[in-house]
């Protein structure tokens, strides 16, 4: 047991070619098990923030830091393998591969990871039905509900047990039903001791998912707090427990 934190980035700073940088100076620490909402308008630099988070880009100065890991450090193959071993990413347009069946697109990580076709498929299902959507398995991703593909997503980035869990604006292009429905599944996850970066720029969806929203204007950090009403649903303020 360490009290170190799950993620820590130091003085973070991500410049573009032109124009101010997109993200200033961030430094912040996240531990094991905590549901981080980061919240901010388009163009605050959320994206920016969990793609460093990723090991998807590299910041222009400063420092990542995921489970004793220097991201900003690792080389291409390195980072993809780190992705592969310790991230999970769900985006707001699901970004499955169509010519693949939904059972298919969950075994993806797996198979990349190298782990055995029999024993991928064995938790591939297990994952779809824990999700609800086992009896999807054979369908295409087109055929199904926006909702149901960001569950599919959702397995897909569950697959290979990541210690952490990204998501960009998971919700954004859901109807308020399926909306709600990814909301719980974030929180049950959360509840069995997935970490969570939830990126959104929905204050509502932060403080009904999240412990702790982190907002970001232009780039910086504005605010860091501890949400009151964490678990409420969003037509009940009066919290409910979790
Ligand atoms: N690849 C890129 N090239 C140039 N500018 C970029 C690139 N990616 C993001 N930006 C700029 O960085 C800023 C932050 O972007 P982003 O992190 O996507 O914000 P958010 O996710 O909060 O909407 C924006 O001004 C955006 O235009
Ligand atoms: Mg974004």
């Amino acid at each position: 047991m360490t009290n170190e934190p799950m993620i820590d980035l130091q003085d973070a700073t991500k410049k573009y070619d032109d124009g101010p940088p997109a993200l200033a100076g961030v430094s912040l620490s996240v531990a094991a098990g905590e549901c981080v909402a980061i919240l901010g308008h388009s163009g605050s630099g959320k994206s920016t923030l969990l793609n460093l988070v990723a090991g998807l880009d590299k910041p222009s100065s400063g420092t990542v830091t995921v489970n004793g890991t220097r991201v900003d450090q690792l080389g291409e193959a390195g980072s993809a393998k780190y992705r592969r071993a310790s991230i999970g990413m769900i985006f707001q347009f699901f970004n499955l591969l169509d010519d693949l069946t939904v059972l298919d697109n969950v075994m993806v990580p797996a198979q990349l990871a190298g782990m055995g076709r029999l024993e991928v498929k064995r938790r591939a299902i297990e994952l779809l039905t824990s999700l609800g959507i086992d009896r999807h398995a054979k369908a295409y991703p087109q055929r199904l509900s926006g909702g149901q593909r960001q569950r599919v997503a959702v397995a897909r980035a569950l697959m290979n047990r990541p210690a952490l869990l990204l998501a960009d604006e998971p919700t954004g292009a859901l109807d308020s039903r399926s909306a709600e429905d990814v909301r719980r599944l974030l929180l049950d996850l959360n509840d069995e001791g997935q970490t969570i970066l939830l990126v959104t720029h929905d204050i509502q969806l932060a403080a009904n998912t999240a412990r702790r929203t982190i907002e970001l204007v232009d780039g910086a950090v504005a605010r860091d707090v501890v949400n009151t009403v964490s678990g409420a649903t969003s037509n009940s303020s009066a919290g409910a427990s979790r």
